[in-house]
């Protein structure tokens, strides 16, 4: 069996996939784990047609994403064996990476099972090739936080693939705590990736200006997770939010859930991962009490839980 954290994005989602630097981090809170079983009774299948995938002990649709995932995954490989793939994921909604999650502890799987002698870069390399099943144009940062883990600072250039793949682990002055919250809505990270394609392209000019701020932001976030600024890391977050609701993919949902959560103690917050709803995470201070914020939002019907990462 093999095991992939999910994730948080702290800043620079969706400006990513145009070149820009993002922050990543892993949380192990939720994970997914896939195993793949009977090897004993694998019959040398000379095509695909008896991979049977359970997700959360429910089948799996042939034809649909993860299914297909799991073929192109099998194919880089040229594995055809009849085989049953056991999924386990307790990760809810959209924005923490459940399908990244899902390829990096199934690429971690075929390694193991298949001896394939996979270093972490070509486990990541695997990932990537599912992930693009399930995102279409995919950056590869959701794959490559959840494979190496921590917090990175990630960028990629235009090259295809994981070559062009820039990666600094990030190491903080103190941990950071964060509330990760549920919007009641999960939506599609392929469509928010072709809505912000499609606000590129009507504002070209604003969209490569918007670019430079985010990379400004993460300069100044990195220095305030290294000096452990956390006042300012939250603002820097709001700053980010702003940006991710001038490009179409916050909701009004997502903006009250800020709202509550500033107004009862919380430094910043922002979506996190796709948007269209999804999942907003917050920051709050250790000497700041969470439970006003988590109570207050729960009052408001949202469920959440909390994580520190570093
Ligand atoms: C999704 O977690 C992050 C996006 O930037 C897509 C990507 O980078 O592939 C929205």
């Amino acid at each position: 069996m093999a095991k992939s954290p999910a994730k948080v994005i702290l800043f620079g989602e969706h400006f990513v996939v145009h070149g820009s630097y993002a922050i990543a981090s892993s949380i192990n809170e939720c994970f997914a784990t896939v195993e793949i079983i009977d090897k004993d009774d694998w019959g040398a299948a000379s095509d695909y047609s008896n991979v049977n995938i359970l997700y959360n002990k429910e089948k799996v649709k042939e034809g649909g994403t993860l299914h297909n995932a799991a073929l192109i995954m099998l194919n880089e490989f040229n594995i055809k064996k009849n085989m049953k793939i056991n999924v386990t994921s307790n990760i809810k909604g959209s924005g923490l990476g459940s399908s990244a999650s899902f390829c990096v502890a199934f690429a971690r799987e075929l390694n193991k099972r298949f001896n394939l002698g996979l270093t972490d870069n070509k486990v990541n390399e695997l990932a990537y090739v599912g992930e693009t099943a399930f995102h279409g144009t995919s950056s590869g940062i959701d794959n490559t936080v959840c494979c190496f883990g921590g917090i990175i600072q990630f960028r990629k250039d235009k090259r295809a693939g994981m070559e062009g793949v820039n990666i600094q682990k990030i190491v903080l002055k103190d941990k950071i705590n964060l509330i990760v919250v549920y919007t009641d809505k999960s939506s599609s990270t392929k469509e928010m990736v072709e809505k912000v394609n499609a606000f590129k392209e009507r504002h070209e000019e604003k969209f490569a200006q918007m670019i430079k701020e985010v990379n400004t932001i993460i300069d100044d976030a990195k220095y305030a997770m290294q000096t452990g600024a956390v006042v300012e890391l939250g603002r820097l977050m709001l700053q980010n939010q702003k940006l991710l609701e001038e490009i179409g993919v916050s909701t009004p949902e997502v903006k009250g859930i800020l709202n509550i959560a500033i107004n009862n103690g919380a430094l910043g917050g922002k979506l996190t991962g796709g948007g269209g709803g999804g999942s907003v995470i917050l920051l709050y201070d250790k000497d700041t009490p969470k439970y006003n914020i988590i109570s207050s939002l729960e009052k408001a019907g949202y469920s959440c839980f909390t994580t520190k990462i570093g």
